[in-house]
C-alpha cells in the first residue's frame, strides 16, 4: 500500500468463501477489496499486498499513497479529504493519523485507532462483515485537544477496482421516488448530496457501481448505502491518478459540528455489499442484513386500512365505524387512523403540535372508534407529526421559539409548517409526554410517524442543527419504543422521504410512496426492492382512480402490484360494490395464504429483453416455491413477447406454474395463449432458467402473479 511493502500488514475478514481485505499502514487502514472462493484452510496472507502495491511513478510522491478509508490530504492523497475541518487559528486541517493500533480483531470484526498527536485527534474505526459478506464501516472523531476543533466533514472512502464503469443512483420527487439513473463513471466527481433534513425523495442516499451493462441479473456491482435520515454525500470520483473511489458521510452545514474538549463526532453508518451477480446479488446482501438485526420485524404483518385517501380530513364517527366493518369483513387486520384527529385539525394549516384529540370532532374522544376497531378484531393505529407545528396552534402560540429558525429572519413555511428544536430538552419532554399521554390513554398498537417538510434554515442558538434534529428524532423514538415495545412505529415522509437503514433500526414498516398508482407503483417498488425487504414495504390498494395521477387501473392490477409488500388498502372501502367486496376478500386471503412466503423469501428481478415486462419473484430460501411477478406496464414492442427467463430457482427439481386468481386471471387478446396457464404443466427448474416460460399477451397495465410449486424434493425427484 504505501510502498514499503514490509510495513504494511494485512487484516483479513471472513464470510464463507468471500474474504475482505485490509491494509494497514503508516498512512492509515484501507480497504484493499473482496475476494472471492477463499479457501477457509488457507487463509489470506500478507502475499496479497504483493499483487496490490502499486509502482511509484514519475511527477508524483516518493512513495504510493493509499486510498484509506479515511483518506488524508496529509499523506498526499489527491481527492477530496476523509476529514475536514480545523482549530479557529487554522491549523489542524490536514491531519496525518499514522499507523492505527488494531483494537480488535476478528473474523467479521476489525476496529482499529490512531491518534494524531500533531491535530490532537483520535480516529477509531470499525470495520465488520456479516454472513453473506455486507460490511459495515462506522467512523469516531474525538477532539483529544484543548481548543475546540471544527468538524465539516469525515467520509469514508473505499476503491472500486475494475468493475466501477457504471452507477446506478436514484433521483425521485413525491409520489415518484426511487427513480434509478444509470451514468457512465466520469473522470471528475459524480457528487449526490442532499440537503433537505430528511433522507429525501430524490436523493436517496445509495449508489451502486458496476461492470459495463450491469443489471439486476449480471456484472459486478459494489452497493454503498449510508444509513442516515439527515443530511448525505456520496462522490463517486475519479482520482487525478485514475484510481476509482466512492466516498460518502454526513453531509455537514457550515460550522455544524464543533467538537470541545474530548467530545466525540460518530459517523452515520456506512452499508457496503458486493455482488458478481448484479443487483440481485446487491439485494440478497442487503435484505439478509437487514433481516438479522434484532430490530427487524418478524411477527406476521397484518393487513391495514390506512383512511387518509378515504376521508381525509372529514373525520367523522359514524363514517369510519362503518369503514371500519367493511375493512374487518374483507379481513384488514390493522385499522390506521390518519391526520385530522387532533386539536384543531380540519386541514394542513391548523394544529400540528397540540396533540390531543379534537374535542369537537371527537366529544368522547378516541375511544368509541377503538372499542369498534378492537372489538372487530383489528389492532388500532394513529397518525402523528411529531416534529412539526402549525404557527396556527396553541403549542404555537404558547412557544414561538421552540421552532427551528434563525432569530431576525421570516422562517419559510412549508405545508403551512414550521420544525420544532428537538435538541431543546423543553421541546423533546413535551413530545414524549404527548405521545406517552396518547398511548396510555387509548389502546393504540402502531403509530404511522410522518414527517412532511424540508429543514430550512435549521438552527440551533443561531448554529446550523440537522445532525442534532436527526439524532432527537432517534431518541424520542427509541424512548417510546422503550416505553411501548409493543407499538410498532411506520416511517412516513410526504410518502417516501425517510426511507433508510438507520430509521428502520426503530421501526417496522415504510410509508414507501404517497402514490398509489399500480403503474407507478410497479417502478418505485421495484426501486425500493434494491436494499429494503418486502415485508417493510407498505403497499396499499388505492381507489380505481388514482388519486395523485388522475390514472385507472383495474383491481387486479392494483392488487397484483400491492400483493408483494406489506399490504393494505388505502381506498374508501364504503364506496365498494358488494362484488368487489368479495374480490377484497379473496385477495386478502391469498395474500394472507402467501405472506409468509412473501415476507421471508429471497426478492430476485429479471431484466427481460421488453422493457414493457417488469418481472420479479420472491423465492423461498429452500426453493420449494416463489410467486412470480410478471407486469406488462406498456404496450408490448413485440407480440408475442417472448419467454421469462426465471433463474434463482433449483435447476434440478421441476415446478408446476399455476396463476393466482387477484381476483381474477385477465389475460390480453389472442388466439391461443400458452398451454401451461392451465396449470397442468410441470417444467424443469433448469429448464425455465434456460429457456425461460413463455408467456401469455397481456394487456398493458396488467400483471399475472404465478406460484410456482416445487412437485419434489431437492436432488430432482418428482415423484411428489
Ligand atoms: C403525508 C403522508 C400521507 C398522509 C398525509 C396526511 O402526505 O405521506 O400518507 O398521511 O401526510 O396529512
Amino acid at each position: 500500500m504505501t510502498g514499503a511493502g514490509d510495513q504494511v500488514a494485512v487484516a483479513v475478514l471472513v464470510a464463507g468463501d468471500q474474504a475482505v481485505a485490509l491494509a494497514i499502514g503508516d498512512d492509515g487502514l484501507a480497504l484493499c477489496g473482496w475476494v472471492d472462493g477463499v479457501d477457509p484452510d488457507r487463509p489470506l496472507g500478507p502475499s496479497l499486498l504483493a499483487a496490490v502495491e502499486p509502482p511509484v511513478t514519475h511527477a508524483a510522491a516518493d512513495r504510493a499513497v493509499p486510498i484509506a478509508l479515511v483518506a488524508e490530504a496529509g499523506s498526499g492523497y489527491q481527492g477530496r479529504p476523509g476529514i475536514e475541518g480545523g482549530r479557529e487559528d487554522g491549523s489542524g486541517w490536514a491531519p496525518r493519523f499514522g499507523r492505527p493500533v488494531i483494537g480488535s480483531h476478528s473474523d467479521e470484526l476489525l476496529e482499529a485507532t490512531a491518534h494524531d498527536p500533531v491535530a490532537q485527534l483520535d480516529l477509531t474505526l470499525r470495520v465488520a462483515i456479516d454472513s453473506g459478506g455486507l460490511l459495515t464501516v462506522d467512523a469516531e472523531l474525538t477532539n483529544t485537544g484543548d481548543r475546540d476543533y471544527r468538524l465539516d466533514a469525515l467520509r469514508i472512502a473505499v476503491p472500486v477496482p475494475d468493475g466501477g464503469r457504471e452507477v446506478q443512483s436514484f433521483t425521485g420527487r413525491w409520489s415518484n421516488e426511487f427513480l434509478p439513473e444509470v451514468t457512465p463513471w466520469i473522470s471528475g466527481t459524480l457528487s449526490i448530496d442532499n440537503r433537505r433534513g430528511r433522507t429525501s425523495h430524490d436523493r436517496f442516499p445509495a449508489v451502486f457501481v458496476g461492470s459495463t451493462g450491469f443489471g439486476n441479473e449480471t456484472g459486478e456491482v459494489h452497493g454503498f448505502h449510508v444509513g442516515w435520515s439527515g443530511n448525505t454525500t456520496i462522490r463517486v470520483e475519479t482520482l487525478p491518478d485514475g484510481r476509482r473511489v466512492v466516498q460518502s458521510g454526513e453531509l455537514l452545514l457550515p460550522g455544524e459540528i464543533v467538537l470541545g474538549p474530548d467530545e466525540t463526532y460518530a459517523s452515520p453508518q456506512l452499508l457496503i455489499a458486493r455482488s458478481t451477480r448484479g443487483l440481485n446479488g446487491i439485494s440478497e446482501a442487503f435484505h439478509r442484513h437487514l433481516r438479522s438485526r434484532p430490530t427487524h420485524p418478524t411477527t406476521t404483518r397484518p393487513v391495514h386500512l390506512n383512511t387518509w385517501e378515504a376521508v381525509y380530513f372529514d373525520h367523522d364517527l359514524d363514517t369510519l365505524c362503518r369503514l371500519a366493518d367493511r375493512a374487518a369483513a374483507v379481513g384488514v387486520e390493522r385499522f390506521v387512523l390518519d391526520d385530522g384527529w387532533f386539536n384543531g385539525r380540519r386541514h394542513d394549516r391548523a394544529g400540528l403540535g397540540d396533540w390531543w384529540v379534537d374535542p369537537e370532532v371527537w366529544p368522547n374522544g378516541l375511544a368509541p372508534l377503538i372499542e369498534r376497531v378492537t372489538g372487530l378484531g383489528m389492532s388500532f393505529g394513529l397518525w402523528v407529526e411529531p416534529e412539526m407545528v402549525n404557527p396556527d396552534s396553541d403549542l404555537y402560540r404558547a412557544h414561538p421559539t421552540w421552532t427551528l429558525t434563525v432569530p431576525g429572519y421570516e422562517p419559510l413555511l412549508a405545508r403551512n409548517q414550521l420544525v420544532l428544536d428537538l435538541s431543546r430538552a423543553e421541546v423533546f419532554d413535551y413530545l414524549a409526554e404527548r405521545l406517552t399521554g396518547l398511548l396510555e390513554a387509548n389502546e393504540i398498537s402502531y403509530l404511522k410517524w410522518d414527517m412532511n417538510r424540508d429543514l430550512v434554515q435549521p438552527a440551533h442558538g443561531g448554529r446550523a442543527t440537522v445532525r442534532r434534529q436527526v439524532l432527537g428524532l432517534y431518541r424520542l423514538i427509541d424512548h417510546l419504543r422503550e416505553r411501548f415495545p409493543a407499538v410498532e412505529i411506520e416511517s412516513c415522509s410526504s410518502g417516501g422521504a425517510r426511507i433508510d437503514a438507520e430509521i428502520l433500526r426503530r421501526t417496522q414498516r415504510f410509508w414507501t410512496s404517497d402514490c398509489n398508482d399500480a403503474l407507478d407503483r410497479q417502478r418505485i417498488q421495484r426501486g425500493f426492492s434494491y436494499l429494503f425487504p418486502p415485508e417493510v414495504m407498505g403497499a396499499h390498494i388505492g381507489p380505481p382512480t388514482s388519486h395523485t395521477t388522475g390514472r385507472t387501473h383495474r383491481l387486479d392490477f392494483r392488487a397484483a402490484t400491492a400483493f408483494f409488500g406489506h399490504l393494505g388498502f388505502e381506498w374508501n372501502l364504503l364506496d365498494c360494490t358488494d362484488e368487489e367486496l368479495s374480490q377484497l376478500r379473496g385477495i386478502v386471503d391469498a395474500h394472507k395464504r402467501f405472506r409468509p412466503l412473501l415476507h421471508t423469501g429471497r426478492v430476485h428481478r429479471y431484466d427481460h429483453p421488453d422493457p414493457a415486462v417488469v418481472a420479479h419473484a420472491v423465492i423461498a430460501d429452500d426453493r420449494s416455491e416463489a410467486l412470480v411477478s410478471v407486469a406488462q406496464i406498456a404496450t408490448a414492442r413485440s407480440m408475442p413477447t417472448g419467454p421469462l427467463r426465471l433463474g434463482g430457482l433449483d435447476p434440478g427439481r421441476s415446478y408446476r406454474p399455476t396463476v393466482v386468481p387477484l381476483p381474477e386471471v385477465r389475460l390480453g387478446s389472442a388466439r391461443r395463449q400458452p398451454g401451461w396457464l392451465d396449470g397442468g404443466a410441470v417444467i424443469e427448474g433448469a429448464v425455465l432458467a434456460s429457456l425461460g416460460l413463455q408467456l401469455p399477451v397481456l394487456w398493458p397495465e396488467s400483471a399475472l402473479v404465478l406460484h410456482l410449486q416445487a412437485t419434489g424434493g431437492p436432488g430432482g425427484d418428482d415423484s411428489a
